[in-house]
């Protein structure tokens, strides 16, 4: 059956002549709680099958061995929780069950893998029995927090590959989007009280290509922003796959698209900020914000308008990679600090980044930030995103601080894939689908009281060296396909014990179903000729990462 992520229990019996088969006359009974998920599963396997898959309700379905039935099960709510779910496909037709809608969801994902690669195709293309073996599973996940980051700051992503990205997740299991929304490089959010951000804010002149070493560029100018409807149906299509979009406006550093549009928010006191455009250069910025009233109230207007949008509890702040030389040469930032007893630029980022902390927590919300906002002083409700390795990540589980373990040295998954040549814009140390299958997100020197504050783990895809969905494609798979394993599966904790041949036989049938879904993976062989970038200078590092 190759399932990916493997579930936890499965039992296989022999094969039996009365195996169950997917017909023309085959219809979905489903539970009032039930509809959605029959609604979605109907959709994909009504293009995929030719079948119409008509509704019945759910005791028609229990009495016909020609159907499959959708139910939510309160004991394996209360034994297993709302992601749990439940198979069984015999004589008696096909039943899924979840503890709640998304465990429901995702025996539905489960049920269309056992229906062969052919079910994630658009439309019947022969005429195939649809037969699905005698077979009872059920499955719960590890983390409750299994992310994807994507970065549409640095290359904007059409709405349409935001969505087609959400159904890539939901095949996965993966159930979180951190959209990495602003940055030097481009705003990609509407804000009605602010219009210049997207205005000036969401168009650059041009790009470097490649690593900032090579100095090369291309002038075509590069944008894009999404409207508030835009990012309402995106987060409507995602909660309907069971996804939470959790927004990022990343304060106070990587700022300088905001500055172009608003010079008044940067540091007038320092450098001539009206002067500076949408930054067309990738790495790390001095263009930062300045920490006055003004500046507090303009990005609570912002994320007043971020809340509107976005029903998640996290609102992720940023915090990382804030050069601290404009603060220390300005001024006004050096009033700031005497003015709030503050003792320097780091606690004058980390009195920022409060502010905002409570600010989310009067309106029922929570901050994240990167690893970053523990430097002066962590604000109390404040989650982090542990990115430089696990020590941050450690430091604020034992203080008693949610922790999303994301290290770059592990799930960065913009570094490249492979040793050698042919990897295109190469960057960062190898990690090879096997080193993502063997990250570790909760580091065993955790006692089991930090341990539980690891909410779960997130796959970053930052997009400096992506022009689009194709070259996301390329670095996303198949190591995403590891990394759903590493957040849902009951792997063994110790990663040299997990069983990678294994994984990969079963991904002898998930680059097939990869395939039906038109993802442009990474072949084991390596590159196809159009996803090399020859002569694009990366920035690779030596060796093996360090010890994290
Ligand atoms: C980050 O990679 N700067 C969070």
């Amino acid at each position: 059956m190759d399932l990916i992520p493997a579930p936890n229990h499965v039992d296989e019996w022999e094969p039996h002549e009365w195996t169950f088969q997917l017909r023309p006359t085959t219809r979905i009974g489903a539970d009032q709680g039930a509809q959605g998920v029959a609604r979605w599963l109907r959709s994909e396997l009504s293009a995929a099958t030719g079948f119409t898959l008509d509704a019945c309700t759910p005791e028609q379905a229990n009495r016909s061995a020609d159907s499959v039935t959708l139910v939510l099960d309160e004991r394996l709510r209360a034994e297993r929780g709302r992601e749990a779910y439940r198979i069984t496909v015999d004589v008696y037709g096909a039943r899924l069950a979840g503890g709640g809608r998304p465990g429901l969801f995702y025996a539905a994902q489960t049920f269309r893998q056992l229906l062969g690669p052919a079910a994630f195709r658009r439309a019947p293309i022969t005429g195939e029995p649809w037969r699905v073996p005698s077979v009872s599973i059920e499955d719960a996940p590890r983390f409750g927090w299994r992310g994807v980051l994507l970065d549409v700051s640095r290359h904007f992503l059409p709405k349409s590959d935001v969505l087609r990205f959400l159904d890539l997740m939901a095949a996965h299991k993966l159930n979180v989007l951190h959209l990495h929304l602003t940055d030097d490089q481009g705003w990609r959010i509407e804000i009605e009280r602010y219009p210049r951000l997207t205005e000036v804010g969401a168009w650059r002149e041009r790009s470097m290509v490649g690593f900032r070493a090579a100095d090369r560029r291309d002038d075509r100018p590069h944008g894009g922003y999404y409207t508030k409807d835009d990012l309402r149906e995106i987060v409507a299509y995602a909660a309907k796959r069971h996804i939470t979009v959790v927004p990022e406006i990343d304060l106070p550093g990587h700022s300088q698209a905001a500055i172009a549009a608003y010079p008044e928010l940067g540091n007038t006191d320092v450098v001539d900020t009206a002067a500076l455009g949408v930054w067309t250069d990738w790495g790390i910025n001095p263009n930062v914000l300045n920490v006055s009233e003004r500046t507090l109230r303009f990005f609570e207007g912002v994320l007043e308008e971020v809340l509107e949008v976005f029903p998640s509890r996290f609102v992720h702040l940023g915090g990382d990679e804030c050069p601290k030389e404009q603060w220390r040469a300005s001024p006004a930032a050096q009033a700031r600090i005497k003015e709030l007893g503050l003792a320097d630029e780091e606690e004058l980022q980390s009195w920022f980044i409060r502010h905002f902390d409570g600010w989310l927590a009067e309106r029922g919300r929570r901050l994240i930030g990167w690893d970053e906002i523990l430097e002066g002083g962590l604000a109390p409700g404040a989650a982090v995103s542990s990115w430089r390795g696990y020590a941050g990540g450690v430091a604020a589980a034992r203080a008693g601080h949610d922790v999303v373990m994301c290290p770059e040295q592990y799930v960065y998954l913009d570094h490249r894939q492979a040793p050698g040549e042919d990897e295109p814009i190469p960057v960062g140390y190898v990690r090879t689908l096997e080193d993502v299958y063997r990250f570790e997100p909760v580091p065993a020197e955790l006692d089991n009281a930090a341990a539980a504050h690891i909410l779960g783990t997130q796959a970053n895809l930052w997009t400096e060296f992506m022009d689009d969905a194709r070259d996301v494609d390329y670095r996303a798979f198949p190591r995403l396909a590891a990394f759903a394993e590493v957040a849902w599966s009951d792997l063994p904790r110790d990663p040299a014990a997990r069983d990678f041949a294994g994984f990969q036989r079963r991904m002898a049938a998930h680059y097939r179903r990869l395939d039906a879904l038109g993802v442009e993976y990474r072949r084991p062989e390596g590159p196809r000729p159009w996803q090399r970038r020859p002569g694009v200078v990366g920035r690779p590092s030596d060796g093996p990462p360090p010890a994290v």
